[in-house]
Formats: C-alpha cells, structure tokens, sequence
C-alpha cells in the first residue's frame, strides 16, 4: 500500500471518502493501527493525561514529543504520521515554532505538525509551512486552552464564538494550513466549517459532517471505564480484557501452573554435571 501524505488526504475529501486517524504514542499501537487501515496516526499530546498521568496536556515537554514521535514514526509503514507541538514550542515566537516544528520532523520523523489556535498564529502557521513544513490546524476545544476556557466545555455554541471559529478556519487555510481538527464543537457549525474548506476538516466531538475522524486510542479502546464523555464511544473493553490476562496470569504464577514444561527451556545432557544433586 502507498504512503498516506498530506495529498492523499486532500485527495480524500475531494472524492468524499472519510479521513481516519487515530491517536498513538508508541510503537506496538502503531504498528497494529497502521497495519488497521489508519490513514493518519497522531502523535497526541494528550499522551500527557493518558500516559503520563497529568490532568491536562500542559506538562507535555518538546523532548517528549520527538521522543514519542520517533517511536510511532519507526513502526509506521503507510500512515501519515502527525507530532503535536506541545504548550509553549511555538506561543513565545514564529522562529520558536519553526525551529521545534523542524526537531519532530529531524528527530521524530512526522510528515506534519499539528498546533492549537486561530488566527493569532496565522504568522506561526505560515513560518512552519514556509520551511515545508505541512501544518494541521487545531480549533474549538483547544485542550492547552484549559485555564483560559475554564475547563474542557465545547466551544462556539453561540453566535460571537461560533463566527470566530469559522473566521479562525478560515484564517488558518489561507495561512497554508493543510487540514484541520476541529474538537468539541457543535455538529451544524461543523459542517458549515467543513463546507467553507477546501482543505480537510477531521472532527472529534464534531458531529459526522466532518471529512474525517479522530479519538485518542485508549478512549475508543476503552482502556479506562470511567472516561466516558459524550463524544467517546468504546470499540473494545480492553480494559476487562486486560485485567482478565494479567489476572489469569497472576493466578497461574500463585498457583505454580506457569511456566509449565511448554514455557521452560531444556538442558543438554552435559549440564547433568552441574545440576545432579
Ligand atoms: O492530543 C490529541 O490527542 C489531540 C486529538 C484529540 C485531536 O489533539
Ligand atoms: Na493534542
């Protein structure tokens, strides 16, 4: 199968064939969701909450991100591989942005950098797209929005607020942004947004208008049974299934039943010698 680039996906729009991308952040998930028909993998920074524990992505460090970029990036055959910019790798300045957008492509290998933001960062947007670097824009509920959004409560429900996320939209694909995700949202604005674009707008908590979708992976695989927003739907309850295998495990190891015979490795005659008693 080819390589998935940033044409293919305009391309997928055009003929109206849905966008799916999933969230990863090592190489084992990546492997098996490639090799399941992703054709985008995101290097979230929600890696912050799922994997390291933070209640917001705020913590997210630029050496995270290349770190777990590369991971992803070295499994990954046919995907196009997405590396968030972290809080604070491209807010301070444009040179900032373009300098941290080139380590995840250097170092972590992405096809692409996603960032958070409207208009503001149209200069930011064009600085990183100006080095070739493709950009994916990030609007509505913006997570590293946390302390000025008061909380992670959907966006542009009202008229003002629904007018400056299509303006942003728009703002951002004459930028050069190459597509956009579009979070926590209601469905109508949405498919007004997905309609005004030329460029490919994938949803999460934005209705099925959107030309393609994206949810962080442990949430779909339901890895955590508590977390059950609205927008989130589980596929699996790999969470059961996880705590049955390692549970089983364990009561094999207590029971001395593993590792059996099959599970052991066998001596040569000669290390008789050492092991006759
Ligand atoms: O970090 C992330 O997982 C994201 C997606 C939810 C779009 O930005
Ligand atoms: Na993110």
């Amino acid at each position: 199968k080819d390589k998935v680039t940033i044409h293919t996906l305009k391309r997928l729009k055009q003929i109206g064939q849905k966008i799916c991308m999933v969230t990863a952040y090592d190489a084992t998930f990546a492997r098996i969701f490639d090799q399941s028909g992703a054709d985008v993998l995101l290097v979230g920074d929600s890696l912050g909450m799922v994997v390291q524990g933070h209640d917001s992505t705020l913590p997210v460090t630029m050496d995270q991100m290349v770190y777990h970029s590369a991971a992803v990036t070295r499994s990954t055959r046919r995907a196009h591989v997405v590396g968030d910019m972290p809080f604070m790798s491209y807010q301070v300045s444009p040179q900032d942005a373009v300098r941290n957008a080139g380590r995840l492509v250097t170092e972590g290998g992405v096809g692409s950098v996603k960032l958070e933001g409207g208009s503001e960062f149209a200069d930011t947007v064009r600085a990183i797209v100006r080095a070739s670097i493709p950009v994916m824009g990030h609007l509505g509920l913006t997570p590293q929005s946390v302390h000025k959004m008061g909380g992670y409560v959907v966006q542009g429900r009202d008229e003002e607020q629904g007018r400056k996320i299509l303006d942003d939209a728009l703002a951002l694909e004459a930028a050069g942004a190459y597509s956009l995700v579009l979070e926590g949202v209601p469905l109508d604005l949405a498919r007004t947004i997905t309609q005004r674009l030329s460029i490919p707008v994938i949803g999460i908590g934005a209705g099925k208008s959107c030309d393609g979708q994206v949810l962080v992976c442990y949430d779909l695989l339901g890895m955590n049974p508590d977390f059950k927003p609205k927008f989130v739907k589980h596929y699996a309850n790999l969470h059961g299934s996880i705590s049955d295998a390692v549970g089983a495990f364990f009561s094999e190891v207590r029971e001395g039943v593993f590792p059996d015979e099959e599970h052991s490795f066998k001596a040569t005659k000669g290390l008789r010698a050492v092991t006759a008693p």
